[in-house]
């Protein structure tokens, strides 16, 4: 039979293409993004809890009132905005969920989408899956500063919606205060819609402070926010999450979502439910914040360019001019297949597959398993 494919990325992610070339080879595996320690023993105990208890059956569609209420404290304490619980929150399986859900619930055929690029890769497909078509910018290597002039010249009648990423995958660029303020003359007076993704809200370092679009009062009212609890809780393979968005926008997205997953994992939000209710949780971002310091000392006298530390997110880009002359691809399978160390290059990140010569490695690892990779790429110089 032949299935005619929903969309042009018929192709298999970069993170699967990584991972298997990283088990066929026993590599460590800093090529995808998920923490190799294990969870705090609170949170699995609370899952335990939740499924000897009575929350085993289908959640509420917009998620359990103890989440979201926990949801709507969480941002009073950390960002001072008050969130309606019952009417701009809903829970999802995850970000990425969270993210097709949104597009899915406003896009139409021919509109366009703005993507800022290098993207995460469900962005395009996302928006394609809708018969929508995404307008790349390119960001400013090798920082990844936005270009706002060339944002605005990508603006046409046909732009629907722009989606950003701040600290962002696979750069580890943040964006500064600046950053939202053009933002935010570029959509005023427009009817374009925000989806920020902001996943990696908790992940950022050297005392920056995360902005969130929600803090933004002109944009909040046009913008879904999308997190995910697997980055903050160390537990991506829960696949839980949420997106906070105006009334209106949060009532198209459940239009879409109570068709989609309709309700989401009942213990697991029970479990987050009761550990957010803590009085105070650990620390992320300054633990992931030592990972990255932990595995650039480590790195330091390898030959790789570190154009600019990674200011939050999992990951720490890193040039490989003064070792290979390979595009970014073959140079991360290579390094994969000869050194046992699987990374992820850029170039899959952007549509057409621009070579920047730029790798990513995910430091959200256990340190003996940071310094047994290094250790291995040490051998690089031999
Ligand atoms: C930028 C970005 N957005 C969204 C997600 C998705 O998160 P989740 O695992 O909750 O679907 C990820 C996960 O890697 C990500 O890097």
């Amino acid at each position: 039979m032949n299935i005619p494919f929903k969309h042009s990325a018929t192709g298999t992610t970069i993170f699967t293409v990584m991972s298997g070339l990283a088990t066929e080879h026993q590599a460590i595996n800093l090529s995808q993004g998920f923490p190799d320690f294990q969870l705090d023993e609170k949170l699995a105990a609370q899952l335990h809890e939740a499924a000897l208890g009575n929350f085993n059956q289908y959640a509420p569609m917009m998620g359990l009132p103890m989440l979201r209420q926990a949801i709507a404290q969480d941002f009073l304490k950390r960002y001072s905005v008050a969130i309606d619980a019952d009417k701009e929150i809903t829970i999802t399986p995850g970000g990425t969920y969270g993210i097709y859900t949104a597009f899915t619930s406003f896009l139409q055929k021919d509109d366009e989408v703005i993507v800022l690029e290098p993207a995460y890769d469900s962005y395009i497909p996302n928006i394609e899956m809708n018969g929508a078509k995404a307008v790349c910018v390119s960001l400013v290597a090798p920082h990844f500063q936005v270009d706002w002039s060339a944002v605005k010249a990508a603006v046409t009648t046909k732009t629907k919606a722009i989606i950003i990423n701040t600290p962002h995958n696979p750069t580890g660029a943040v964006w500064s205060k600046n950053d939202w303020e053009e933002l935010a003359s570029i959509v005023r007076g427009t009817d374009m819609l925000v989806v920020s993704d902001e996943v990696y809200e908790q992940l950022i370092f050297d005392g920056h402070q995360h902005f969130s679009v929600l803090q933004h009062e002109e944009l909040r009212e046009r913008s879904f926010a999308i997190f995910s609890f697997g980055k903050v809780f160390n537990n991506t393979g829960w696949k839980m999450g949420y997106v906070i968005a105006p009334p209106t926008l949060t009532n198209a997205f459940r239009h879409i979502h109570q068709y989609l997953a309709f309700s989401v994992n009942t213990p697991a939000q029970y479990a987050i439910a009761q550990y957010m209710n803590q009085p105070q949780l650990p620390n992320v971002g300054a633990m992931m914040e030592s990972k990255r310091n932990y595995f650039l000392s480590l790195m330091k006298d390898l030959p790789f360019t570190i154009h600019q530390p990674a200011l939050g997110s999992y990951f720490q880009l890193a040039g490989y001019e003064k070792i290979s002359d390979l595009p970014d691809l073959e140079f991360a399978k290579w390094l994969t297949r000869e050194y046992k160390v699987a990374t992820v290059p850029i170039s899959p990140f952007y549509k057409n597959k621009k070579d920047d010569r730029l790798i990513r490695f995910c430091f959200a690892k256990k340190e003996s398993t940071l310094e047994e990779a290094v250790e291995r790429l040490r051998r690089v110089l031999n």
